[in-house]
């Protein structure tokens, strides 16, 4: 049976949990919350290296195949020494840059501001996301401050929006315009890793959460539903 590692800060990379299981609907998933760092995006490259470390450490010793950091403040600041450094493989989850940038306009790069500082690019817009990714996640059971939030965040004139942060996710159905994300490409990464050795079988399709610091099932399940209700019925 194929077991899928997904790590994140927080409820984030639940919505690559999602695409994932669009994709291998038969895969057990250990999702990996790492509520005692959370945030990474106003961390140190140093912090979020150490936590991280940690957190994809667990995931091979809990035997997973393969490692899915489904953050891009993580991905940006420590994929490439992490694959160094595990023998098994690791995916990584960056912004969605390609294909988003023509000469008509700029589109606008909600990432956090650690991301920002990895990435660097200015042919983006960007905003002030100090504590976007906190917002969220402390929203699930609000979808009036989500909204909020996504209409405050984007002016209705804004045609692109990349979303550098699967916490971001979350606002997607509150944006009028076209939004960019990398979770599809990921959650098609990840399959290629089984390659033909991805077996059908009717036993997984499996959650299993796993918390670093502050357990909190109920809104972990409630924020997964909440997206992959929405993704599903995406095109
Ligand atoms: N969801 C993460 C990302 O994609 C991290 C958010 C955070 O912890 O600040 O960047």
């Amino acid at each position: 049976m194929h077991k899928i590692g997904i790590l994140d800060s927080g409820i984030g990379g639940l919505t690559t949990c999602s695409y994932i299981f669009k994709v291998m609907p038969d895969v057990n998933v250990i999702y990996y919350a790492d509520t005692l760092n959370a945030p990474y995006g106003s961390k140190t490259r140093a912090e979020v290296y150490a936590a991280v470390k940690t957190g994809v450490s667990y995931l091979f010793d809990a035997g997973c195949d393969v490692v899915v950091i489904a953050c891009n403040t993580a991905t940006t600041t420590c994929v490439k020494v992490l694959r160094k450094e595990f023998s098994k493989p690791v995916v990584g989850t960056e912004p969605e840059l390609k294909n988003v940038s023509d000469d008509t306009e700029k589109p606008l790069y909600l990432a956090t501001p650690l991301t920002y500082e990895n990435i660097k690019n200015d042919s983006f817009g960007t905003a002030d996301t100090t504590c976007l990714s906190k917002v969220i996640e402390e929203s699930v059971f609000c979808e009036k401050i989500r909204r909020e939030v996504a209409g405050a965040l984007v002016s209705e004139k804004q045609n692109k929006v990349v979303l550098g942060c699967t916490h971001y996710l979350y606002l997607e159905k509150f944006l009028s315009c076209k939004t960019y994300d990398g979770g599809r490409g990921v959650a098609n990464r990840t399959k290629t890793v089984f390659g033909a050795n991805y077996r059908k079988t009717k036993r997984g399709g499996n959650l299993f959460f796993v918390f670093s610091g502050k357990k909190s099932f109920v809104k972990y399940l409630t924020a997964f539903s909440d997206f992959d209700d929405f993704n599903r019925n995406k095109t």
